[in-house]
């Protein structure tokens, strides 16, 4: 087998990819060791900015999304006694939408499907291969177990934080790591309730932060912060709700409850892996970088790497110019190290730990924010997106 690009991993990077090379003549295979039922149930964040649904659109998908997705013009930020709306349009133009990752990665496998660049589910044993020559390949055995090679001119690492790109990355004498683990974790529910907010809440609590999240008009997402070492079975529906309730607490104000459909804990952590290129092996998305879910910046930042990347590939594909895949790693890790900042900054306010000194620091920074139209206007700008490149 043959292609111009040898894509592995069809998460939202990957499949994406695909499509924006498409779409400008380009080639590509995409390699998935998952089944599709399994990538299309995965629950993921639900937040888009604003270029990443001007970049769906611009694909050709962007009908659901707008049926579908619903437009927000802003956040709150909750903290006792307080709930301020951060108003978008008026502090930077912009707005986000709320569709789920599950949905953009629904949309992308049918368009992929519908006649587009071949997508091979269930294949194994991935490995990329002559990374530092001019013909890289993709050894991998397929959904029948049958071993085969993809021959490539350049190949894309898709493919996760668990994926083998990034570790190939890493053993050229150039790798880097960054990492942060915070001390606590998330507790994430999805329930059959029509939310009881029309934007999102994001709540500091003397107990732990709380997210009121959707979405659509029935379902909620909503998350608690807890310590990591707790088990998702010491938590009944009823225990989670009543938390919520008292996180979110507001005069005049609750909490809708409904049947809880899906359950389960989150780790919070950031982490950068650099060079994003090694020879002919380009990482984006998760495979390059993780940031905790806080600042929503997760898709996000998947989307804005294979924009750049998608670019940079057709000028050497079809004018042979290399400037562009050269700059990339550098281009794109500016943008990852920004929003990486982002994700700690509101992590740091938002979360309960630390003494009460830090209390009175995170209690200060919400005030600040909610009262300078500099600050807030410095938060609306970074969870709406800042430009790509
Ligand atoms: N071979 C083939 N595919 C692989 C391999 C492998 N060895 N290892 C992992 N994969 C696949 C995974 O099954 C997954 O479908 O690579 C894909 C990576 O997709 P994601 O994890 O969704 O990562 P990415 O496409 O970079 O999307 C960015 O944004 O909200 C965040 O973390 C969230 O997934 C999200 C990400
Ligand atoms: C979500 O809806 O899953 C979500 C929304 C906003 C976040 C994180 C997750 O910051």
């Amino acid at each position: 087998m043959r292609t111009q690009v040898g894509i592995i991993g069809a998460g939202p990077a990957g499949l994406l990819l695909s499509r924006l090379l498409a779409l400008q003549g380009i080639d590509s295979v995409v390699l998935e060791n998952r089944s599709r039922d399994y990538v299309e149930a995965r629950i993921r964040a639900g937040i888009l900015e604003q270029h990443t649904v001007d970049t769906l659109s611009a694909v050709g998908l962007g009908d659901r999304l707008h049926r579908e997705g619903l437009e927000h013009s802003g956040i709150y930020l909750q903290y006792p006694g307080t709930r301020h709306k951060l108003d978008f349009p008026e502090l930077c133009g912009r707005t986000v939408w709320v569709y789920g990752q599950t949905e953009v990665v629904k949309d992308l496998i049918a368009a992929q499907l519908d006649g587009g660049p071949p997508l091979l589910f269930e294949v194994s044993d991935v490995q990329p291969e002559d990374v530092d020559t001019d013909s890289p390949r993709i050894r991998f055995t397929d959904a029948d177990g049958n071993p085969q090679l993809l021959e490539c001119d350049v190949i894309a690492g898709t493919d996760g934080f668990h994926g083998p790109s990034r570790t190939l990355v890493q053993e050229s004498s150039r790798g880097r790591t960054w990492e942060r683990t915070y001390p606590y974790a998330w507790l994430g529910i999805l329930a059959d309730a029509a939310p009881a907010t029309d934007e999102l809440i994001y709540a500091w609590h003397p107990e732990g932060f709380a997210l009121y999240s959707m979405r659509s008009p029935k379902v909620s997402r909503l998350y608690l912060q807890v310590d990591p070492s707790e088990k998702i079975e010491d938590w009944s529906d009823e225990r989670i709700w009543d938390a919520l309730d008292t996180r979110f607490a507001l005069d005049g104000w609750s909490v809708n409850r409904g049947p809880v459909t899906d359950k389960s804990i989150l780790p919070m952590r950031s982490f950068v892996s650099a060079p994003m290129r090694r020879g002919r092996l380009f990482l984006a998305g998760d495979a390059a970088h993780i940031v905790p879910p806080t600042g929503a910046k997760g898709l996000n930042l998947a989307v804005a790497d294979v924009t750049l990347l998608a670019t940079a590939l057709v000028r050497l594909l079809q004018e042979g110019r290399s400037d562009l895949v050269d700059a990339y790693s550098d281009t794109a890790l500016r943008r990852v190290w920004r929003c990486t900042h982002f994700s700690w900054f509101m992590t740091s306010m938002l979360h309960r730990s630390g003494d009460d000194f830090d209390a009175q620091l995170q209690l200060s920074q919400l005030e600040r924010v909610c009262s300078s139209e500099a600050a807030a206007r410095e938060l609306a700008e970074n969870y709406t997106g800042l430009p790509i490149g």
